[in-house]
């Protein structure tokens, strides 16, 4: 057994935000993850981060325009701490090293993304900001906390209602046990339920899956992000083109160049993203091809590198000016209802970052607030952290001996019915149709309950979190009856 003091399940920008900051304060900590450090979704993040830090901005105007994308779902107190705390928390990240790109006259430069009434989105490296972020990161953590990479958590440790610790899987096929009388959950979201997504291919659910298993409360699990331009080239996805592609004047378009973006909202190709990505798919699913037009942008490589380089390895001739795109899977604002000091209704365990619902982002997010949900949370959570004084309770993990009553399903079967289920457009029916396909798969009577982990591969175990989540997504879509933001039933008249 390794004992802690704190564990961090996930690599990413929340991971290492909370990292960091303990480790400051000299605490033990280690990062577990399931591949290497750099596969996450924060690595591939591209627009930036949305924070007031103009003369001519407030924080009170980033906090209405994330109620205004959120359909006011949000918690109203979490998205003011996140909004009030942003400005102080990106000054001391850039005091700490960190290059965000700069105009001509030195100052910083903003871009302008869905649903802000103005630029307010700070990058790195033009469209790398999450690459550049993440390296900034790990300079700053340099080496002080122990990344176990490839090495799946498979369960956490319950004792009398208490997480105290996790079991893993190393990669020589050895059960590791870790003890810690804090374990932070910051795994990332769904995007691979899906079968088009932009987020890395590891982020298949696990947070829920493990959290739902330990036993804690889930939220908003419905609320399920599709981006409305993932390059798509006949029918498959490869790679998000940046939102901020349609803030500097991208335009989107059908075949015969009309804008379908025209009359549909007010913002028009900056509507809100749920909004967006439903008029996309709209056109997509009549068979018709939908593009960016990138016309009107100059100098469009030098400030998108990195969606110039997506599209060249795949293909497209950006002399043509036209980037074929449709809508995937991009973030989900639903997952472990935790506070932004990180706390869970599990005592011992917090979340934070994609894997946790603070309810910021309400029914759908405001285009750049995740980088800084996971930096600003990231802090509070750390922060929260070193001032508690939780005691170590270490136990050992009971290998269960549940195992599979049918064949687990291939990726592929998932990705499909959670498309008709809880995809972009969603009736009661086919999510009724996804709870009974989801509900054929449990082993037990008591649900989705840990399987015997000697019997399964890791690969199997991550389709078992797949299903588990599948499931516990499915179930909260029925339960939310009137469309808001990103859970949209056809034919409900009533949409928010
Ligand atoms: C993008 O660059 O379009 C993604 C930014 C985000 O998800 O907030």
């Amino acid at each position: 057994m390794i004992l802690t003091d704190v564990i961090i399940i996930g690599a990413g920008i929340a991971a290492h935000s909370v990292a960091c900051r303990l480790c400051d304060r000299g605490k033990k900590v280690i990062i577990i993850t399931k591949s290497n450090k750099r596969d996450c979704n924060s690595t591939l993040a591209q627009g930036g981060i949305s924070v007031a830090l103009r003369d001519d901005d407030s924080y009170m105007s980033h906090y209405e325009d994330t109620l205004t994308a959120g359909c006011g779902l949000n918690d109203k107190e979490a998205t003011m701490t996140l909004v009030k705390e942003a400005p102080g928390i990106i000054r001391d990240f850039i005091k700490s090293g960190m290059n965000f790109d700069k105009e001509p006259d030195g100052s910083l430069s903003f871009g302008k993304e869905a649903a802000h009434k103005l630029a307010r989105v700070i990058h790195a490296g033009g469209d790398r900001t999450g690459l550049m972020v993440m390296e900034q990161l790990y300079k700053n953590l340099d080496g002080r906390a122990e990344i176990r990479e490839n090495e799946p958590v498979i369960d956490i440790i319950m004792k009398n209602g208490e997480a105290v610790g996790v079991i893993t899987r190393d990669k020589d096929g050895n059960f590791n046990t870790y003890c810690a009388p804090y374990i932070v959950m910051a795994a990332g979201g769904i995007g691979n339920l899906f079968p088009g997504t932009s987020n890395d291919s590891t982020v298949t659910g696990d947070s829920v899956a493990l959290a739902y298993r330990a036993g804690a409360e889930l939220k908003n699990l419905e609320f399920i992000q599709f981006h409305p331009t993932l390059l798509t080239i006949n029918g498959k996805n490869f790679g998000l083109i940046s939102e901020a592609v349609r803030g500097d004047g991208g335009i989107l378009v059908n075949e015969k160049g009309e804008r379908i973006m025209e009359g549909v909202h007010p913002m028009k190709d900056l509507a809100p993203r749920d909004v967006v990505s439903r008029t996309v798919y709209s056109h997509t699913q009549k068979g018709e091809n939908i593009y960016l037009d990138i016309s009107k942008i100059k100098g469009f490589k030098s400030r998108f590198p990195n969606v110039s380089e997506i599209c060249e390895s795949n293909g497209v001739d950006l002399n043509k000016n036209l980037i074929p795109v449709a809508p995937g899977a991009h973030f989900h604002m639903g997952g472990i209802k935790a506070k932004p000091t990180g706390e869970t209704s599990v005592s011992g365990l917090y979340a934070v970052g994609e894997a946790a619902c603070t309810n910021v982002h309400g029914a759908n997010r405001l285009a750049s607030n995740s980088l800084l949900e996971g930096l600003v949370f990231g802090k509070l959570t750390a922060d929260n952290i070193i001032s508690s004084d939780r005691k170590a309770n270490p136990a050992e993990y009971t290998m269960p001996t549940t195992k599979m009553k049918t064949p687990l399903p291939t990726k592929k079967d998932i990705t499909k019915i959670m498309m008709e289920c809880v995809g972009i457009v969603r009736t009661e029916e086919n999510i009724l149709k996804g709870i009974k396909y989801f509900e054929g798969f449990m082993p037990d009577e008591k649900g989705f309950i840990s399987l015997d982990p000697r019997a399964y591969t890791d690969k199997d175990l991550e389709i078992y979190n797949m299903l588990t989540a599948g499931w516990l997504i499915a179930k909260s879509a029925y339960g939310r009856k009137e469309s808001f933001g990103a859970h949209y039933i056809e034919n409900d008249n009533i949409h928010h």
